[in-house]
């Protein structure tokens, strides 16, 4: 399973990278926002950098299909690395798959996002979708079983040798990972809190700390080998 970290922050990037803990990482345009950037151009190739040669991806903001296809290419041509989110649906319920397919016909690789079904799910991947994106926090808002849905994907994938992977968002809380985990994911994209809480435990903490005043009682504050 990879770890993908959904943010736009550079600084999160980087900090988590050098953990060697991240593969991957995920934007949406409410996470652009968040970073006030004078130039898209500018951030998102900072971005890509920070995390190349592991994907980034972008996801294109137009209403008309060849306005995404426009944007599309042309996120696609400032970094190796981007990947082209593209939503499932538009916001009329317009399925956006003719875009998804013909950006992956001309190689330009695609995460098919905004997924709630397995409906949609199956029918992104259909369409050639590098990685398809069910967004397992906000199935679950709708009452549905996000880790359910992911699971049953990720077995239909396989049974059927389809080479899409599925990416499990909408993460809330350090259970979240482990259920979808459990149900068998190929990504779990992560927002950085949510980082920071799966790495933290206070038995650890507690644990950690005695080892090291055992230690240092023991042996002193050891700075070479002896
Ligand atoms: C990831 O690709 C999604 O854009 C993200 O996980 C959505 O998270 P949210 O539902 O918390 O906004």
């Amino acid at each position: 399973m990879q770890i993908f970290i959904d943010t736009a922050d550079e600084l999160e990037v980087r900090h988590w990278s050098r953990y060697g803990v991240v593969d991957g990482v995920t934007t949406n345009p409410s996470l652009l926002l968040a970073q006030r950037w004078t130039r898209l151009q500018n951030g998102v190739v900072r971005l890509a950098n920070a995390i190349h040669p592991r994907p980034l991806s972008v996801e294109v903001f137009a209403d008309e299909d060849h306005e995404m296809l426009a944007q599309a290419r042309t996120f696609a041509g400032w970094a190796d690395n981007i990947v082209i989110k593209v939503p499932v649906i538009d916001g009329d319920g317009r399925p956006l798959l003719e875009v998804v397919h013909r950006l992956e016909s001309e190689g330009v690789r695609v995460n098919c996002t905004a997924c709630m079904s397995f409906g949609q799910a199956a029918l992104a991947a259909k369409a050639g979708a590098t990685y398809v994106s069910l967004l397992a926090g906000r199935i679950d808002d709708e009452g549905n079983d996000g880790s359910g849905v992911v699971g049953q994907t990720c077995s239909w994938l396989r049974d059927w040798g389809m080479p899409s992977r599925v990416i499990a968002g909408s993460i809330r809380a350090p259970r979240d990972v482990q259920r979808l985990a459990a149900a068998g994911v190929h990504v779990i994209t992560v927002p950085p809190p949510i980082l920071t809480k799966l790495v933290d435990h206070r038995y650890s903490r507690a644990t950690s700390a005695q080892f090291t005043r055992d230690g240092q009682q023991a042996f002193g504050q050891v700075l070479i080998d002896v």
